[in-house]
């Protein structure tokens, strides 16, 4: 059967019977509904099966059937022969005398039958400038425990929308364990559920409907977000790579790609810049070999709503055309600039978001999201809204305004779509008044409409998911985009633990991690530069500085860092990730990227670009304590009788490491020392 055995086959709906006997229904259940006359039950009766094959890829359809009411659920499996993971979603339609309302949904809603005396979840929380904490706990017999998101547009800060419930025990090498995870940017819930006597263990993922209902109009269909399963009998770390694989493989739009090393001005210059600033910068970055320059906030917007210096956040969102006071040449001319410098050029936009304090809002009061009798409540800068995108008006109009501005830079490589306000005044005036709790699914529905037009526009753009840094660290969002910005915080001692989080489910390639100026500016550490080069090598490596504020040895340094990081890239991009040691557990943090092709572990040949990376590459991460530090890393990603030479890159002054076998022996020096080393296999 398969297809983790048809995505663990059955899907529980509320009011089906329980066996004989019993005198129970389903009560915890993954679908609920109110009939149009009222009722509450489902009782589904399995109709049919089909397969189908879309792209290589296996599609397993099952069809479901109320036995009395014209309601119909269609659950759909999809694998692949080139990575563990399965994608499960369901389509629920009827032909009821009125509408129906639903009060779940899930994409997934099945009992796991994998007997374990302990069933333990770990999930991903946090918030601004400090996503994805690590957090774990057992589900004990007869709880339920549930991982809700935040309401809205930066979903992943509160709860990540993706799991991993283990059961037994486990690590990152063993163990059983089973990766959920949500293809769904807007409100999510995940919930785990033991019986009585620990023997059934039930899981569910779907969007969270605890916002109120869905209600769904006869004839239309109700399609959940995608659920993807991931089931590994060697521990965590596998759980991570099969997701790592396939959302490089069938899910990011450049997945196979290597992603460029570019400088974002944000922190470099906030709002204050003129075009000699953006072109200083775009010389620096060439300068230490980066090859795209991004330009960040504060481009747009006029008269007296330009997002300009003295304005800074609190206008222009919305007005999306060029600030011609600030820019007087438009951004053809820095994107020429940019190419003339041998740079790809990349621009940020907020098209999800208004200001009060902008020409949109006073045209298109009624295109703001809120309540009819409720003052607006307003987010950053005192005067930030989110746009109605149930609305398909205001969807075409953001589309056509922000394509004029790409069509005037031809040579666009790169878009940033940042997203700085939650949906906290929930109401539409879009959708009628019995419809307002639609708001929440049709708003993320409305939100991919867009992104799949600029998609189909311009294929060849990269996006990258912001969201005040890492609210938008979704695969749904990645269905369009090609990395998130990982969190706002900078600080490489943070970024240790925010990347290991992010890592248990996102792939490195996504991971956007930028060199930035010491003292940091969130967190006002200091630290060495080579510090912050080694963290930022971990993923999609970067900067955030205005490079004329490095002194000449450090724009020396930065030169050999780039080109360190660019050797290793697409074992880093496309490699096999194991972590080796947690920074949770230790005084340090190690982490080691594997590139399949030699069989040096058990990666793919991936190589994005057709470049070739290194065998293995092995990071050491110290953190902040002070005295000498002795290190030994078992390198779990080395295949057993692997023989491998070892050399230490980006370093002055190497630690003088020793691998004997799989072991690899170091001394960290003190706080915020770091170590990278490249692995070549001789044997
Ligand atoms: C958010 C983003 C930052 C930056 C600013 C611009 O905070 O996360 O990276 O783009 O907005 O206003």
């Amino acid at each position: 059967m398969s297809g983790l055995e048809i995505a663990l086959a059955g899907y529980l709906a509320f009011g089906q019977l329980l066996p004989q006997g019993q005198h129970e229904i389903v009560k915890h259940a993954g679908l609920q509904a109110i009939h149009a006359d009222g009722a509450v039950t489902l009782r589904l009766r399995e109709e049919g099966k089909a397969v189908r094959d879309e792209n290589g890829a296996t599609v397993t359809t099952v069809r479901y059937k109320d036995e009395r009411y014209p309601f119909e659920v269609t659950r759909h499996v999809k694998s692949w022969s080139d990575c563990d993971a399965v994608e499960t979603w369901v389509e629920i339609k009827h032909s009821e005398d009125g509408p129906v309302k639903l009060l779940r949904a899930d994409s997934f809603a099945s009992a796991v039958d994998v007997p374990a005396k302990e069933v333990g979840v770990l999930s991903l929380t946090g918030k601004w400038a400090r996503e994805a904490n690590v957090s774990e706990s057992k589900v004990a017999n007869g709880q339920i425990v549930e991982l809700a998101s935040k309401a809205g547009t930066r979903n992943a800060w509160e709860s990540n929308a993706a799991m991993m419930v283990s059961f037994g025990p486990s690590d990152e090498e063993s163990g059983q364990v089973l990766g959920v995870a949500l293809e769904w940017t807007g409100t999510t819930s995940r919930r785990i559920r033991r019986s009585w006597d620990g023997k059934r263990t039930e899981v569910f993922a779907g969007v969270d409907m605890t916002t109120g209902p869905y209600t769904l109009d006869p004839g239309k269909v109700f399609t959940t977000p995608r659920a993807v399963l991931v089931w590994s009998a060697k521990g965590r770390g596998e759980v991570s790579r099969q997701f790592h694989r396939w959302a490089r493989n069938h899910l990011m739009p450049h997945g196979r790609e290597l992603h460029p090393v570019l400088l974002n001005s944000w922190e470099g210059s906030y709002f204050s810049f003129t075009e000699k600033t953006l072109t200083d910068m775009m010389d620096g970055v060439k300068e230490m070999g980066g090859e795209m320059f991004v330009l960040d906030d504060g481009w747009f917007g006029r008269g007296k709503y330009a997002r300009d210096d003295k304005n800074q956040d609190k206008t222009g969102l919305g007005d999306w055309y060029v600030n011609e006071e600030k820019l007087p040449r438009g951004l053809g001319y820095l994107a020429d600039e940019a190419a003339r410098r041998g740079l790809k050029f990349g621009l940020w936009v907020e098209p999800e978001m208004v200001n009060t304090r902008s020409w949109l809002a006073e045209e298109h009061p009624e295109w703001l999201l809120r309540e009819e009798k409720r003052p607006l409540a307003l987010g950053r800068g005192g005067t930030q809204l989110v746009l109605d995108y149930t609305n398909p008006a205001v969807r075409d109009r953001i589309f056509s305004d922000l394509d004029k501005v790409y069509s005037s830079i031809p040579s666009l490589a790169y878009i940033k779509w940042d997203s700085n306000q939650n949906i906290v005044n929930p109401g539409s005036t879009f959708l009628p008044a019995d419809r307002q709790p639609n708001l929440w699914y049709d708003y993320t529905i409305g939100l991919y409409d867009l992104l799949a037009r600029f998609q189909a526009k311009r294929p060849h753009v990269m996006v990258q998911a912001c969201a005040s840094g890492g609210g938008h660290m979704d695969f749904g969002f990645l269905r369009y985009a090609d990395e998130f910005w990982t969190s706002d915080d900078t600080d490489p001692y943070m970024r240790v633990f925010i990347q290991w989080g992010a890592s248990q489910f996102y792939p490195a390639c996504a991971m956007a991690c930028h060199v930035t100026a010491s003292p940091n500016h969130q967190t006002k550490r200091e630290t060495p530069l080579k510090y912050r080069f080694d963290v930022a090598m971990c993923g999609r490596m970067g900067f955030e500085l205005h490079p004329k504020d490095l002194k000449p040895d450090e724009i020396e340094f930065a030169k050999r860092a780039v080109s360190d990081y660019k050797r290793i890239r697409p074992t880093v991009q496309q490699g096999d990730l194991y972590r080796l040691a947690s920074p949770y557990e230790n005084p340090y943090s190690a982490l080691m990227y594997v590139n399949g092709e030699r069989g040096t572990g058990n990666g793919e040949r991936g190589t994005g670009n057709g470049e070739r990376g290194p065998d293995a590459v092995v990071f050491v991460l110290g953190l902040k304590d002070n005295g000498e530090k002795p290190v030994s890393l078992n390198l779990t990603g080395l295949a057993e009788n692997a023989n491998c030479k070892i050399s230490e890159i980006n370093a002055a002054d190497p630690h003088g490491a020793a691998l004997e076998g799989r072991n690899l022996r170091l001394t960290l020096r003190g706080p915020y020392d770091s170590a990278v080393f490249v692995l070549t296999r001789i044997d």
